[in-house]
């Protein structure tokens, strides 16, 4: 397929935001792990509040992210090899590209697990003071 500049500019800034939206969700994990363990240590009303009213923004910033790298892995896909694939280094890559992907594939399925983990903790803890927080 032929490359027009445009549909270059297109595909770069699309396969950048797929690598800044996975920052972003490793990042926002981080900040998540911090906030539950404030909440662990301090153990109080306010605290709890805090951290309900925080995850609820963040489990809907958490979704657009994900939605993001999933539909824009789709053109990365279609022009991985007309525009990613380094033709020098040819095959020597795939080695390279399965290393990464049981690395992503073992990163994602523990997301996954923590993610189901801190969804139950925030369900006790919303039970526990009966949260009344208006929506942010
Ligand atoms: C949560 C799931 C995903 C994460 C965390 C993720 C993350 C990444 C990252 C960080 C890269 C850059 C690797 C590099 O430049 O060295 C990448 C590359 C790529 N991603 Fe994703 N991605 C995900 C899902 C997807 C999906 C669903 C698709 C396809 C529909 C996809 C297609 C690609 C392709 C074609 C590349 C370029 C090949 C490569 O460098 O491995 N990704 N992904």
């Amino acid at each position: 397929m032929q490359i027009t500049p445009g549909l270059g500019v297109a595909i770069m800034m699309n396969n950048y935001f797929h690598d800044v939206a996975t920052a972003l969700l490793a990042a926002s994990a981080f900040t998540l792990h911090a906030i539950v363990r404030v909440q662990a240590v301090r153990n109080d009303a306010a605290s709890t509040r805090f951290f309900i009213a925080t995850y609820d923004m963040m489990a809907k910033f958490f979704r657009f992210a994900l939605w993001w790298i999933i539909l824009g892995g789709i053109p990365r896909t279609i022009f991985f090899t007309s525009f990613e694939w380094n033709h020098f280094a040819d095959k020597l890559q795939i080695p390279a590209l399965m290393v990464k992907h049981a690395l992503m594939f073992v990163l994602v399925v523990w997301g996954i697990i923590a993610w189901r983990r801190l969804k139950r903790k925030v369900d006790t803890l919303r039970e526990s003071v009966q949260s009344t927080i208006p929506a942010l």
